[in-house]
Order: structure tokens, then C-alpha cells, then sequence
């Protein structure tokens, strides 16, 4: 318990973790909108959008649209994923000034998201970081299958350590540990984080879980006391990876910040500005919320 950080940062990743896997194509001017509204709610990290290639991820093609559109607050970043230098380029062409990279710790897996081997993917992103570099734009990374692959099965922890370090090597500033097919539970999370953890500072590290068997929210807590300090979610749990069949959405921010609140951890969050926009995002999507949360009043979501 001693470990616990006095304050997390939230990263957001529904407009684009959430968003690639909506079966519609979700206009650029919705995306615009929600990511403006999260903008009012404290986030201090909004990922934005992607430039991978449009023909795997339709999904994202507006990535230049959205970009550009939204309104870039002070002190907020708004990251893009990007998975090669030609998203590199158009992600400099936008205007972008924080990229996310994205290997993960499961061969099979790698080349079913990215058409190319672990090592392939580091090499591919050798241009991407020195044009970081170039261009003062912070670099930070993504390795999936962290616990388990939909392919291989469990990975090993020393695994995904290994890669971090790859990452870290690279120039990371922080490295996301994805919990892709949401199959981690804490004890597992807990194992997973501290073999990376012996390899790589954990202030450098992030976890993030889909929600697959609702266990995102007790390994986020495992990971808590083991020192992390970022934790990846989406808003109303929206998510998932079209290269990952049945992977549900990511843990819902709503739910991280009522939990987050009532552990006494800061985040600058404001949970009433962040309702809203799930709200305006669920209705876009004609979904509800999947957050508990959506489904009692107001005033009673705050945290005594
Ligand atoms: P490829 O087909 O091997 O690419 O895809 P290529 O280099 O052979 O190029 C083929 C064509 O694509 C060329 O065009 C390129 O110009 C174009 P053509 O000559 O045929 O007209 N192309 C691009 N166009 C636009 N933007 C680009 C780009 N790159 C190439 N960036 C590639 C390789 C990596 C591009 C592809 O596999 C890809 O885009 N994959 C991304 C898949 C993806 O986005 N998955 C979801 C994100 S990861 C995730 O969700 C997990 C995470 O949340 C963590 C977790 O939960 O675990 C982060
Ligand atoms: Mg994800």
C-alpha cells in the first residue's frame, strides 16, 4: 500500500482506441467535438486519432481532419499513433507534437496488427524516433499482448520486459503496457509489471486494460500498489483492436476516476464535465454508456 502514487494521470484513449473499433464510420465533426468536450474535463493526455494506413484501419482515415479541428488546449497533449515514417510524415503534416508507437510482445500478433515481426517493428520505428528528435516531439510506446495473446496464449512477462527495453532504448518516454484481449487478472497484471519494472523505471511505465472479463479495474488497483502512476482508459469503455477478435473496450475512464477519488488519489479530474462527454459520445454512437456509472443521477456519482 505504500506504494500507492498520490496522483495519476489519466491517459484517454476513446477517440482513438475506442473509435477504430466502431463498426461505423463515425464523421470527423463527432470526433472534433468529443475530443473538445474531454478537453474541459482535466485530461492532461487526449489521444487523439491515428495515421496508420487507412485501408486497416478505415476507422481513421479522418485522422488529418480531426487533428487539425480540434482545439489544442494548453497543457494537454494530444498524441497520435503512428506506425511507420509515412505516419510519421502526415502526423508532422498535421501539426502533431506527441506520436505513440505500437509493437507488441507476441510475434503472432505483431504481424497480424502490423504486417511485421517484433524486431521489424523497432527497426520501422528507428526513422519515426530520429524525426521525433528532429522535430522536439515527445515519442511515447505501446507494447499489446502484455499478459496474453489471442494467437499464443499467455506471453511471458521476461517478454514483454524485453521489448520495453527495446522501447525504452529507443527513446520512450513512457511505455503502455497493453492488456489487449483483457485476459490479465491482478495477480497476473502484478507479475507482468514487475518483471518490466526490474528493467525499466516504473515512473516511465503505463498499464492498460480492456475490459474483456471485467478485470480492469482490480488490476489497475494491483498495478497502483506495485508504484504506476499512468493508467490508460476510454470514456464510457468504449475500445477495442479490430486485430484482436473479441477484445472488448478499454476500462472505463468514468470507472478509474470513481475509483481513483475514492482511494484519495488526485487526478485534476472533473467527473460531471467528463459524464457529459460520454454522454454526447454514447449518443452519437446510439449506445448507452457501459460505465455503471451512466445509470445512477449526478450527484451521487461523487465520491463522499
Ligand atoms: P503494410 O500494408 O505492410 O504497409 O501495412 P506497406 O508499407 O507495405 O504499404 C502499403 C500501402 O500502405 C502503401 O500504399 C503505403 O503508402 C500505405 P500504396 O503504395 O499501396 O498506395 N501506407 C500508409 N498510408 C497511410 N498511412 C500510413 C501508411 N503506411 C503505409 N501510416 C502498416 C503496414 C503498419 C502500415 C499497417 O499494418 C497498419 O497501418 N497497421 C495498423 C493497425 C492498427 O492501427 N491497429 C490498431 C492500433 S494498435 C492497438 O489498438 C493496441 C493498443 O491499443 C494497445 C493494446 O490495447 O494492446 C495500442
Ligand atoms: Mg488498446
Amino acid at each position: 500500500m505504500d506504494k500507492l502514487p498520490k496522483f495519476v494521470k489519466i491517459v484517454e484513449v476513446g477517440p482513438r482506441d475506442g473509435l477504430q473499433n466502431e463498426k461505423n464510420i463515425v464523421p470527423a465533426t463527432v470526433k472534433i467535438e468529443f475530443i473538445n468536450r474531454l478537453s474541459r474535463t482535466g485530461l492532461k493526455t487526449i489521444e487523439a486519432t491515428s495515421f496508420v494506413s487507412p485501408k486497416w484501419i478505415p476507422q481513421l482515415a479522418d485522422a488529418q481532419e480531426v487533428y487539425t479541428g480540434i482545439e489544442k488546449k494548453p497543457r494537454v497533449a494530444y498524441p497520435v499513433l503512428v506506425p511507420n515514417e509515412k505516419g510519421m510524415q502526415r502526423a508532422l503534416d498535421a501539426g502533431a507534437r506527441e506520436v505513440s508507437i505500437f509493437t507488441a510482445a507476441s510475434e503472432t500478433f505483431n504481424q497480424k496488427n502490423s504486417n511485421c515481426s517484433i524486431a521489424g517493428s523497432i527497426e520501422r520505428f528507428k526513422p519515426v524516433v530520429a524525426l521525433a528528435t528532429k522535430h522536439d516531439i515527445r515519442v511515447r510506446g505501446y507494447i499489446s499482448t502484455a499478459i496474453g495473446c489471442p494467437y499464443e496464449g499467455p506471453i511471458a512477462p521476461e517478454a514483454v520486459a524485453r521489448v520495453a527495453k527495446e522501447l525504452a532504448n529507443l527513446g520512450c518516454y513512457e511505455i503502455s503496457l497493453g492488456d489487449t484481449i483483457g485476459v490479465g487478472t491482478p495477480v497476473k497484471a502484478q507479475r507482468m509489471l514487475a518483471a518490466v519494472a526490474a528493467e525499466v523505471p516504473m515512473q516511465k511505465l503505463a498499464v492498460h486494460f480492456h475490459d474483456t472479463y471485467g478485470q480492469a479495474l482490480a488490476n489497475i488497483h494491483a498495478c497502483l500498489e506495485l508504484g504506476v502512476a499512468v493508467v490508460d482508459s476510454s470514456t464510457s469503455g468504449l475500445g477495442g483492436c479490430p486485430y484482436a477478435k473479441g477484445a472488448t473496450g478499454n476500462v472505463a475512464t468514468e470507472d478509474v476516476l470513481f475509483m481513483l477519488t475514492g482511494m484519495d488519489i488526485e487526478t485534476g479530474m472533473d467527473m460531471d464535465k467528463l459524464l457529459e462527454a460520454g454522454n454526447f459520445i454514447s449518443n452519437a454512437l446510439a449506445r448507452r454508456p457501459e460505465s455503471k456509472l451512466g445509470r445512477v443521477p449526478v450527484d451521487s456519482r461523487r465520491n463522499p
